[in-house]
């Protein structure tokens, strides 16, 4: 089965590290939960339930036990629970230009005598040492599309007892992970997962999760969040859930069909099909072979091209960004080719 007939996408996307396209089945779901919504047809818990169902699939696809998964809105949100948590005058150490909802949590905190050094990329895991407290870093670079070396990096961080917090975005949905090897892993699902804005995933190991306060607790951290509604005690799940922020039901539903959609379909097939069209693109335009679905080229007035042939893709850090996924076929990367008149 060609699983492109999943999607309704119009020719010419290529735009999955600013949002991923919905699968018609997670669409048709939030349709319908619209239309109940609408005119009152059910109760809420059902769209709710969506969001502990997406949690359970998401820690099925990063290799985690669902109680290490924690559920909210935003990367930032999250990993400023995590920063929150560190000691004051620890060290951060980062890569130059990390996304700002992975950077900002930890700069916040210089008040408290926190510091953030950033070097390049490939000397992240050299510039990791004992003064270390946590490195911080996305798995996949929204810019450039580079996979971090990973495997440096964590064994570093591990020699000298620092902790690892990773940004799973760019990554998460078309890269296998195995995210029990990182103590922090944030990622927002309107991406490469393909869900609607405003749904996120922390896993966080348990020796990290005792140093953090779930400061944006409510009802729906509670051991039972429907016996948490009123009243005292403080009552908060014993697991990650502490963490959890309440639902957005509708973003909730799509999130969770979504997911079981890239379930069915599977991680290393999706892998497959993307990298091996970014490779064709990579290949019209006199690039080597890559590691990742994101290309970035520096082709002359290639958004104008685009544009001109109707292709949808951003520019980033001056050069043209064209990300490939699951919806996309050969025939979009020839349209891409021939619009940039590479030859
Ligand atoms: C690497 C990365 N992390 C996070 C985000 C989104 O951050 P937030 O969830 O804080 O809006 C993006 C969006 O472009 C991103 O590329």
């Amino acid at each position: 089965m060609d699983v492109s007939q999943l999607w309704d996408a119009e020719p010419g996307y290529f735009n999955t590290a600013s949002y991923g396209l919905p699968p018609r089945a997670a669409f048709d779901a939030l349709q319908s939960a619209l239309a109940d919504w609408r005119v009152g047809h059910t109760s809420w818990e059902g769209w709710n339930a969506h969001a502990a169902g997406a949690r359970e699939i998401f820690a099925r696809l990063v290799a985690v036990p669902a109680a290490d998964v924690a559920i909210g809105a935003t990367v930032s949100e999250q990993i400023g629970l995590v920063a929150a948590a560190l000691p004051a005058g620890s060290r951060v150490v980062v890569p130059e230009g990390e996304y700002t909802s992975m950077l900002f949590p930890w700069l916040v905190h210089r008040d408290r005598g926190i510091t953030v050094d950033s070097v390049p990329l490939d000397r992240l895991a050299e510039a990791i040492d004992a003064e270390t407290t946590l490195v911080a870093f996305s798995l996949v670079g929204s810019a450039s599309g580079e996979v971090a070396p990973h495997d440096d990096i964590v064994s570093a961080a591990r020699d000298h007892g620092a902790f690892v917090a990773v940004d799973g975005t760019q990554a998460c949905g078309w890269l296998p992970i195995d995210a029990s090897r990182f103590d922090a892993f944030a990622v927002h699902a309107y991406k490469w997962l393909m869900s609607p804005r405003g749904t996120s995933f922390l896993v966080v190991k348990p020796e990290l999760r005792e140093l953090m306060r779930p400061v944006a607790a409510g009802w729906y951290a509670g051991e039972d969040p429907f016996a948490s509604f009123y009243g005292l005690p403080l009552r908060l799940a014993g697991d990650a859930r502490r963490f959890d922020t309440s639902p957005a039901w509708f973003s909730w539903v799509g999130t969770k069909v979504a997911l079981e959609v890239v379930e069915q379909i599977g991680v290393a097939a999706i892998h497959d099909h993307d990298v091996a069209l970014a490779d064709r693109l990579r290949e019209g335009l006199g690039l080597p072979p890559g590691r990742s679905p994101i290309v970035s080229a520096d082709v002359p007035r290639a958004e104008e091209k685009l544009a001109a042939a109707g292709v949808r893709a951003s520019v980033r850090s001056g050069r043209i960004r064209l990300a490939c996924h699951i919806y996309t076929t050969a025939r979009d990367v020839d349209a891409a080719l021939d619009a940039l008149g590479a030859p």
